[in-house]
């Protein structure tokens, strides 16, 4: 069995202590790791990060409206506390970086479920739905699952490699959770949560199908070995997160769904989902404080399907 995304950060930004955002989010702490126990287990368009959408066109947005509310809600004793490097006050808005820079290195298309710089989101379903990585692969690294979930594309494979044994170097374990994901798996995974906490609920946590990063090959989510706090907001503090969070552009990954991002990615925060863009970009964005590969790209905030 492997585990899907359980995300249960803090409630929408704007909201008030009783907003139903609030208590959904009250309601997701509750629920912690049992919900982990879910079951889950075009044309070329080429972009300027953070910049105008390229000439040829395609479904991207050529809207740089990416942007995020600033107060974070109060903290209670059991909801995560904000992040010292990526916190809602020091988010980056795309008002903060406008479209000016480029990433260093060749460009990708933001369409091609095949470009490690695909942006998928709840307003950019996979194309087509049903897409199947060509090159799916099983990286040789410690896994806590198996099936179809032990899978990547052959390119993420490879620097997962390279990332989880430098994390071994430093004596962290990394374990990959939960990789790749096929339509008919996401469409279980999501009828899951759906079943377990309502559409709404669901809708924070995980992607419905044909919209998950897992379908491109691209993503995964990492554990510790041990199961504690896994796919929970706590597991931020998990040497496995942190040493993620720190290292993982080194390898050309990016946490994609950071803290109090959700009107931007559109999930609340998963410090174990890990996503591949590549190491000049992945370090690009880090050095300009760019949360979201949205604001990165210069995309439209995606916070609910369309
Ligand atoms: N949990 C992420 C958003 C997914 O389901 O793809
Ligand atoms: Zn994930």
């Amino acid at each position: 069995m492997c585990y899907d995304d359980v995300d249960g950060t803090a409630g929408r930004q704007d909201a008030g202590p009783e907003s139903p955002s609030r208590r959904a989010f009250s309601r997701l702490l509750l629920a912690g790791t049992g919900l982990a126990a879910l079951s889950a287990c075009t044309p070329a368009q080429s972009f300027t990060p953070s910049g105008t959408p390229g000439p040829t066109p395609g479904t991207g947005s050529s809207t740089p409206t990416a942007a995020v509310a600033s107060t974070p809600p109060a903290s209670s004793s059991s909801a995560p506390v904000p992040e010292s490097t990526t916190t809602a006050t020091q988010a980056p808005s795309a008002a903060a970086h406008p479209p000016s820079a480029a990433a260093p290195g060749p460009q990708h298309s933001l369409s091609d479920p095949t470009s490690p710089w695909v942006i998928v989101n709840k307003h950019r379903p996979l194309s087509p739905a049903t897409f199947v990585p060509p090159d799916l692969a099983r990286p040789a690294v410690r896994l806590a699952t198996s099936g179809e979930a032990a899978l990547v594309n052959s390119t993420t494979a490879a620097a997962a490699e390279r990332m989880f044994a430098a994390a071994a170097a430093d004596g962290v374990i990394i374990t990959l959770a939960s990789g790749y994901r096929s339509f008919a798996t996401q469409r279980a995974t999501y009828g899951s949560y759906v079943n377990s906490r309502g559409q709404a609920e669901a809708d924070t946590a995980s992607a419905r199908p044909g919209y998950s990063e897992h379908q491109t090959g691209w993503a995964f989510d990492i554990g510790d070995g041990s199961g504690a706090d896994s796919f929970t907001p706590q597991f931020k503090d998990r040497p496995a997160a942190i040493w993620a969070k720190a290292n993982a552009h080194r390898f050309g990954f990016v946490v994609r769904y950071p803290w109090m991002l959700h009107e931007i990615t559109g999930y609340f925060y998963e410090p174990w989902h890990l996503r591949f863009i590549g190491k000049e970009a992945a370090a690009d964005m880090r050095a300009r404080g760019i949360g979201t590969l949205e604001e990165y790209f210069g995309l439209e905030a995606a916070p609910a399907y369309l």
